[in-house]
């Protein structure tokens, strides 16, 4: 047969023949490409620096992008314009990662049943949003989008901004003393729809 027989040693027949020592080699081999590509990310400027102008959510911002996330827009729109023609033709500059840096989760998601929004503020008047998000088939006729009156009733849970806000601090967002501080005014009495619509008016708009 073949001379592997008479090798001494480690010969790739015994690990060919392992299961266990198949899979433990592989594994190995794997963390150790996935390594490679994901650890000088948390190192790379271009994905750890917010862009220049990106500010925190605002009180508001925040508490609307909370209801975001409650409804499960996200299950419908997608926040990452891709970096092909097609994409940034319809929405504009593709989407970069300082862009998101204040995240906290990001919303990025790649279901589209609806359109990408990473880049919708400002695309409407805050009026247009009202009206859109009570009942979209006000405006766009044939829109399978969910209806949703309730969030024009409904006011933002001003009490809890303050550790929310503190919560994300934590994990880097830059907020000041005074901004927690001032969260609860800034937030009392505000409606759901206005939290929302003062969240969708503010993405995407400091890279155009
Ligand atoms: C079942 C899927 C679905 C869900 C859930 C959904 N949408 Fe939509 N959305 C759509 C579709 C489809 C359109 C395109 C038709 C239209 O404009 O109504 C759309 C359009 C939009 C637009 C206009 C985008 C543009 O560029 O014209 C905005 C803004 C929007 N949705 C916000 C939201 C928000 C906020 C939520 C959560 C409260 C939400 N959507 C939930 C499907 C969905």
């Amino acid at each position: 047969m073949s001379n592997h027989e008479t090798k001494k040693g480690f010969s790739h027949e015994k690990i060919e023949t392992s299961n266990f020592l198949m899979i433990v080699l592989i594994l190995i081999t794997v963390a150790f490409g996935g390594l490679v590509e994901i650890v000088p990310l948390f190192f790379q400027k271009s994905t750890t620096e917010p862009i220049t102008g990106l500010q925190p959510y605002t009180a508001v911002q925040l508490a609307g992008r909370d209801i975001y996330t409650r409804e499960g827009c996200y299950n419908c729109h997608s926040q990452m314009i891709r970096p092909f023609r097609a994409e940034t033709l319809r929405y504009g500059h593709y989407s970069v990662a300082g862009e998101s840096v204040y995240d906290h989760p990001f919303q990025w998601g790649s279901k589209r049943t609806g359109p990408d929004l990473a880049r919708v503020g400002g695309k409407y008047s805050d009026e247009w949003h009202r009206i859109h998000l009570i009942q979209p088939r006000d405006l766009v006729p044939e829109s399978i989008m969910p209806a949703y009156p309730w969030l024009e009733k409904d006011l933002v849970d001003a009490e809890a901004m303050p550790a929310h806000m503190k919560a994300l601090r934590a994990v880097g967002v830059p907020y000041t003393d005074a901004d927690i501080a001032g969260a609860v005014e800034a937030t009392k009495g505000k409606t759901e729809l206005d939290a929302l619509i003062a969240y969708l008016q503010v993405l995407g708009i400091h890279l155009k």
